[in-house]
């Protein structure tokens, strides 16, 4: 949905979505897409060119859980059809679940090289209706291959880590949406974002000048110009329009027109990078984590020779491309549309082109289809 269809709503005028938050369109999933069927399409990419040999862990991290108990990486395992002896689970920590997933990952591969971890951050961002989260709204799933020989980035030693107990933006188990105080919630992100690289630079962290790129988390694309205009001033370095449109533009593409996708946003803004800078071989990039609640942490990763081979830009860019434009009307009726929360059956439309769907609720379970 264009955020001009929103304005047309709320009488906002557009430019404060366009330029105030930095977000022109936000994804809505459609009624038979979910977690899951996010998640099943990334991660089927990676095992057609990689393969399965040797992925014996699945970690799924997101903070759109569709059980309480069971882990969504359960269903991706046998949707993608990886083998039984796999290890499936799912983490949380708001939007900062992902970056966990990515590290425990690769201690695992670190004491066993043969073994390659299947990472996922997939998330629906979701907010209360006429609320001013609503237009900060959005979704996506990405997945990463972790192994002891990368074909796109090294994962550099060492990161910064920030934890501050905050209720900045927190999910009951009782709600669908989230509690958020906005502006709380910018000003913990930017605390986090110095605390984190103050810890990174006393474990011995690459200097400032040295990364090439900078990806944050973005809730929505001005947070990472917020936040890097913070990290900027710590440094001495001025802020100018100029510093922030070279050091950010290029990783806010999709998040732009995707909107927030919680735990797998910064790996969004990531692709974007790759997908549209210069050749980035050997030069590091600085990724900032953030979680609502609060945790963060600030590390790096490399790009590695050829990793340029393994960009899916054309994919990505059509995927994006490939969205129906619906109206602020079609919005609220997707929105309306709730799956039932008593025990009742119920046959799911079929409306997302996606391989992977939401076919039906029965015995209290989500029921999955795949073209494959
Ligand atoms: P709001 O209060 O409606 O917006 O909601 P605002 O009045 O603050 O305006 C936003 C910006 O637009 C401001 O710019 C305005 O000046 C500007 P700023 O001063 O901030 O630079 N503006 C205009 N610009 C151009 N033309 C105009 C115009 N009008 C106004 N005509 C808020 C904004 C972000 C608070 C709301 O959307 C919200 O609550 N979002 C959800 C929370 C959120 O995203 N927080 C971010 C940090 S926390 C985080 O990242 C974690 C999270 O991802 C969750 C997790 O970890 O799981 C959220």
């Amino acid at each position: 949905m264009d955020l001009a269809e929103l304005a047309r709503h709320t009488g906002a005028e557009v430019n404060k979505y366009y330029v105030g938050l930095g977000q022109t369109a936000q994804t809505v999933p459609a009624p038979d897409e979910d977690i899951v069927t996010m998640a099943a399409a990334a991660a089927r990419q990676i095992v057609a060119r990689h393969g399965a040999d040797g992925i014996r862990t699945i970690l799924f991290a997101t903070e759109s859980g569709i059980d309480q108990s069971k882990s969504a990486a359960v269903y991706v395992q046998d949707l993608i059809g990886l083998s039984a002896a796999t290890r499936a689970v799912e983490l949380k920590q708001a939007c900062y679940g992902g970056t966990a997933a990515l590290q425990l990952a690769a201690g695992i591969v670190a004491r066993d090289p043969q073994q390659r971890v299947l990472v996922i951050a997939a998330d629906i961002a979701k907010y209360d209706l006429d609320s001013a989260g609503e237009a900060t709204q959005g979704g996506a799933a990405v997945a990463m291959l972790v192994a002891a020989n990368p074909a796109l980035a090294v994962l550099d030693e060492p990161s910064g880590l920030y934890t501050a107990n905050v209720q900045d933006f927190w999910r009951p188990n009782y709600r669908s949406t989230p509690m958020v105080d906005g502006k709380l919630s910018i000003g913990a992100y930017l605390e986090a974002v110095e605390q984190a690289w103050k810890d990174y630079e006393g474990r011995g962290g690459r200097g400032f000048a040295e990364f090439a790129g900078f990806c944050y988390h973005q809730p929505f694309t001005k947070m990472a110009y917020k936040a890097h205009t913070r990290l900027l001033e710590l440094k001495g370095v001025e802020p100018t329009a100029a510093r922030l449109y070279a050091d950010l533009s290029r990783t806010a593409v999709y998040n732009r027109m995707i909107g927030n996708s919680y735990t797998a946003s910064l790996y969004v803004a990531l692709l974007s990078l790759l997908d549209h800078a210069e050749d980035l071989t050997g030069r590091p990039v600085a990724m900032f984590s953030y979680g609502s609640g609060a945790v963060a942490e600030l590390f790096s990763l490399t790009p590695v020779p050829g990793y340029r081979d393994q960009l899916r830009t054309a994919g990505n860019r059509a995927a994006i491309a490939g969205r129906e434009p619906i109206s602020y009307e079609n919005y609220r009726a997707v929105r309306d549309f709730a799956l039932p929360d008593d025990g009742a059956e119920l046959t799911v439309p079929a409306v997302t082109a996606s391989p992977y769907r939401l076919t039906a609720v029965s015995g209290h379970s989500r029921i999955y289809g795949a073209d494959r």
